[in-house]
């Protein structure tokens, strides 16, 4: 146990060192404006993103995160931010509230429909989002890298990422892996986001792909007399 929880350190203190150094070619951030008052962080680790942000003052930082030891490695170093143990699918925060949503290196991992709803719902009417994917390549260099080394049980679970990628490209939904600690992993193309960002009330997508697959979006204002 104790190992595990020097590994999640080390994870998350190596992406905070890389947050902080913006030549680092790992090194990608959301654009926070002093716009933003309000600031999620779904899947937030130990909060590197929104601790390398350098937040001004009087605005409210929340962090959620599955992961219990991220999260306590994270009120250790920034007590100023709200760290709540939760899911992207569950959001518990009130709707409407939030300017920024974002969600690094995350997004991946979660049931993407339900979790990009809850980040929709818990946004403010025109609100942000800034989430980073995971295109197939990067499943398939993975799937390589497994059958290389012969582990049978990675490459399966690759194959399974790779397929509900396909899914989500293809119909917009994802399947539950069996036997996963991570049941919704699924790799991203830019149809199947799209499709799901559409699906959950989003408007002026934009998909930047370079070292990062970097996606951005506003929660859409409803239009004179349509209630939500
Ligand atoms: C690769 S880490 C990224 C951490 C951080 N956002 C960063 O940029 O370094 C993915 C994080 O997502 C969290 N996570 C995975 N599934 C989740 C879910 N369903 N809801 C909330 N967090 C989740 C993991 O516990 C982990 O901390």
């Amino acid at each position: 146990m104790a190992h595990r929880e020097t590994d999640t350190e080390s994870y998350h203190l190596r992406e905070l060192s890389i947050a902080n150094t913006p030549g680092h070619r790992s090194h990608v951030m959301p654009p926070v404006t002093n716009r933003h008052r309000h600031i999620l962080d779904v899947g937030c680790g130990a909060g590197q993103t929104l601790i390398a942000s350098k937040l001004a003052p009087g605005g409210v930082a929340c962090g959620i995160d599955i992961d219990s030891d991220a999260l306590s490695l994270g009120r250790r170093i920034d007590a100023k931010i709200h760290f709540v143990r939760a899911s992207g699918e569950a959001i518990p925060f009130a709707s409407d509230y939030f300017d920024l949503v974002v969600s690094r290196v995350a997004l991946p991992m979660m049931n993407i429909s339900r979790a990009l709803a809850e980040m929709g719902r818990v946004l403010k009417d025109g609100g942000d989002l800034w989430v980073t994917l995971h295109p197939p390549s990067m499943a398939v260099k993975d799937l390589l890298g497994n059958l290389s080394r012969l582990e049978l049980k990675g490459a399966a679970y690759r194959m399974a990422v790779l397929a509900n990628g396909m899914a989500l490209h293809f119909s917009g939904k994802q399947f539950r892996i069996p036997f996963s600690r991570i049941p919704y992993e699924s790799c991203q193309t830019n149809r199947g986001v799209l499709k799901s960002l559409s699906r959950a009330g989003f408007e002026q997508m934009n998909i930047r792909r370079d070292n990062f697959f970097v996606v951005t979006a506003k929660k859409s204002k409803p239009t004179n007399g349509t209630p939500r």
